[in-house]
């Protein structure tokens, strides 16, 4: 073989070699200011389940005479995946469907069908109530977060339902529990009044909620364990007009200017204010954008409009301090995610497919409520199974772990742990007209001394090279994982269930206090530095 032809093969060879974009890196530097930022409150990892399509029946519960595995009824490869991301907090029965329930329906061994007239009018078998629902919670470790109906409830009803709950067997509630298999009282520290009462559950102005919800409160009491936390009813997205009236309303004990000495009673009436708040990639709700199949377009909408939860927590934050500076109460974001047009082919019931883009979505979301962690102290993605941005997709038997389960799971390390300070610019990502930063990211120190520093990469075709200045932090050993996949809206199918999943990551090198991170186009990382 004579190097003419060696040299002339490999010309030809260039000459016919597909042309391969080299994707561009950009660099970016980040800095550790301070180590002493709010908690990172294990409940913003929390999560939504409501009865709606097949979030509950199929996607949780299979009943006892199911081929498929199952503990008293619950699936055991749902519970198993739910354990393995730490699920802290789960709030049930619903959304709108919490304003059409009526408790004393699924308790007992007589169950009788009902309507569920919140969503296509279904039958609800009334088969999961309340003692199915703390089974579950007990079998994943999680706390229940339970809404009353105030809608089509009464104040007798989510007082009845509170002493069933947590008063001990000798009373008539706790006999009656006891009678139906649980002698014990749960714990229920967590309780919603009323939900969407701007909407599905009630349509009632600021003010008609800000009454009903002081009166429903004195009676939202436990009978025994911790205090239920009452959160009442907060805005839809961007309606401060609610914010302020609540809180102006239903925060305080009513003031009496005459009787100074007596009335000086300061303590809050709620632990807790709600927002709502879902990504869509339009901003229309009869044309949403779709789960798959979209285009930059859509990809970069998605992204400007989750990050749209920042302005949210900052404006409803803004005069939540008006009225309470000491930020005794939370802003619990309990429910967030994203929201595409219902897929045809797709079995209905608010079920969508979860791509790549969701876990972006999931990661920038957490990074913000990191970020308000002194604020917001719970948040509940919708939904945990089968509905909107869920962890989890069963079909039958089956059952699959989404993209955004896998940021869950990434995340889930900076759970309590303690929010570090970034000095950050990010570079811009930018189609068409629209720009957002390329970058998020987000840093914590867990209790052991471990600090955790996650970052998405918004932009989907351009990686990036990070640069942390990690200042004082004591760290000599990097690892981590990454999430990415070939296609914006890759997912995983129940043939290719691993199609986005989590890889050991390679890309970071650590000298002295100075972390550098190589991070691709279209993921999220996190890295775990001692
Ligand atoms: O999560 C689906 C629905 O969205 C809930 O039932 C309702 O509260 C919201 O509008």
């Amino acid at each position: 073989m004579t190097r003419h032809w060696i040299a002339a093969t490999f010309a030809a060879t260039l000459a016919l070699a597909p042309v391969v974009a080299q994707a561009e890196t950009v660099a970016a530097t980040a800095t550790v200011v301070s180590e002493t930022g709010p908690k990172i409150s294990r409940n913003l990892y929390g999560q939504f389940v409501e009865h709606l399509g097949r979030g509950v029946y199929e996607g949780i519960w299979v009943g006892t005479d199911s081929p498929i595995p199952n503990t008293r009824g619950i699936r055991n490869d749902v519970v198993a995946a739910l354990k393995q991301i730490r699920v802290p907090v789960v709030r049930w029965p619903g959304g709108c469907f919490a304003d059409d329930y009526h408790w004393r329906k699924g308790v007992g061994p007589e169950r009788k069908g009902s309507i569920n007239s919140s969503w296509s009018n279904a039958i609800e078998p009334n088969t999961f109530g309340t003692h199915e629902f703390m089974d579950f919670m007990e079998q994943i470790g999680a706390a229940p977060y339970v809404s009353v109906n105030m809608g089509s409830g009464t104040v007798e009803e989510a007082q009845d339902w509170m002493q069933y709950m947590t008063a001990p067997a000798n009373t008539a509630p706790g006999a009656e529990r006891a009678k139906n298999g649980h002698p014990e009282p749960w714990k229920v520290p967590y309780v919603g009044v009323g939900n969407e009462s701007w909407g599905c559950g009630g349509h009632m102005y600021p003010e008609e909620y800000a009454n009903r919800y002081r009166q429903y409160q004195g009676y939202i009491k436990t009978y025994s364990g911790p205090r239920a936390q009452k959160i009442a009813t907060g805005a839809d997205t961007d309606d401060y007009e609610w914010t302020e009236t609540v809180m102006k309303q239903a925060l305080k004990f009513r003031p009496k200017a005459t009787s100074p000495i007596l009335y000086n009673t300061t303590r809050p009436l709620m632990d807790g204010l709600s927002l709502h708040f879902y990504t869509l990639p339009s901003n229309k709700w009869d044309k949403k954008g779709v789960a798959t199949g979209f285009g930059e377009d859509q990809w970069i909408s998605t992204m400007q409009r989750a990050l749209l939860m920042d302005e949210m927590i900052r404006r409803h934050g803004a005069i939540m301090d008006q009225y309470d500076p000491k930020k005794e109460v939370a802003l619990v974001v309990d429910e967030w995610g994203t929201w595409f047009d219902k897929d045809e082919k797709g079995p209905g019931g608010l079920w969508q497919q979860n791509t790549l883009r969701d876990a972006l979505v999931a990661a920038v979301t957490l990074n913000i409520f990191h970020d308000h962690a002194d604020r917001v102290r719970m948040a509940n993605i919708a939904q945990m199974v089968n509905v909107l941005q869920a962890m989890i997709l069963t079909d039958k038997e089956k059952m699959l772990l989404t993209p955004t389960y896998h940021v869950f799971d990434m995340y889930k390390v900076h759970q309590e742990a303690t929010a570090l300070k970034l000095g950050f610019k990010s570079p811009v990502y930018q189609y068409g007209d629209v720009k957002v930063p390329m970058l998020s990211l987000t840093a914590s120190k867990d209790a052991a001394g471990k600090v955790h520093v996650s970052v998405a990469n918004l932009d989907p075709n351009r990686d990036a090279a990070l640069t942390v200045d990690l200042g004082s932090l004591n760290v000599s050993k990097v690892s981590g994982r990454v999430l990415t996949a070939p296609k914006m809206d890759s997912f995983n199918s129940f043939d290719a269930p691993d199609t986005v999943s989590p890889k050991a990551y390679t890309g970071a090198k650590l000298k002295g206090s100075s972390l550098s991170l190589s991070v691709p186009a279209k993921s999220v990382i996190t890295v775990e530095l001692e």
